[in-house]
């Protein structure tokens, strides 16, 4: 499943102020927001719909509402600066949460929280974590959905890295990756160059 490169002006426009190492806090969860409204209106293009009529003021109108039951999916700490915004769009949406967190040597991502809905086999399951580095959190967040049972699942994720797109696509190759920015790479301690640094540091002041 290829990468979907998101290329929208207004994307970038976001991207470029969450980059920004001046960026303060409240600016960063703003943008944050902003960013993940147009993603997760790109990641939710196909989503299914029935042709209804609604009466207008004026008279019958066709129209069309979504069929599908969304899941979103933040994988927290981070992901939860991008779950309002996809709430916002998809407001019948059913939430599950999974809490990771990457040693800070090893970087290997552990698992302290998940609090799934039922009957995920036919839902349209949308994973939000901001930054896709190593790959380690994603693959462990796939291995949860997918052992619960989704199988429609996407991922959106603010920045990423090569590294973990190919870890991705080799553990679940059907899985699509909405992002703007697929960047160089990883440095020693396995932050995205350039990237943004610590997303979730930066969404709430933890730096
Ligand atoms: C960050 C980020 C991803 C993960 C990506 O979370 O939000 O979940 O790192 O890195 P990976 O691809 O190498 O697994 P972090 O573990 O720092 O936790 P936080 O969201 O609580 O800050
Ligand atoms: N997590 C982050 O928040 N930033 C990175 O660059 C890598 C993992």
């Amino acid at each position: 499943m290829p990468v979907h490169l998101v290329e929208h002006p207004l994307v970038h426009d976001a991207l470029r102020i969450l980059r920004d190492r001046t960026t303060p806090p409240e600016a960063f969860r703003r943008e944050a927001v902003r960013i993940s409204r147009l993603l997760t209106a790109e990641a939710l293009r196909d989503l299914p719909v029935a042709t209804v009529t609604v009466e207008t003021p004026i008279g019958p109108s066709p129209a069309r509402r979504v069929t599908a039951d969304v899941v979103v999916v933040p994988v927290l700490r981070a992901g939860l600066g991008m779950l309002d915004a996809v709430l916002e769009l998809a407001p019948h949406a059913r939430v599950g949460h999974i809490g990771l967190q990457r040693d800070e040597t090893t970087a290997v991502a552990s698992q302290y929280y998940a609090k799934l809905p039922p009957d995920l086999a036919s839902a349209w399951v949308v994973i939000v974590d901001p930054m896709l580095a190593t790959g380690g959190s994603a693959v462990a967040a796939l291995r949860l959905l997918t052992d619960a049972g989704a199988r429609r699942i996407r991922l959106v994720c603010i920045v990423a890295a090569p590294e973990g797109v190919a870890a991705v696509e080799r553990a679940y190759p059907d899985v699509a990756i909405y992002t703007p920015a697929v960047d160089q790479g990883l440095n020693a301690h396995k932050f995205i160059v350039p990237g943004l640094g610590d997303f979730g540091d930066r969404l709430y002041g933890t730096v």
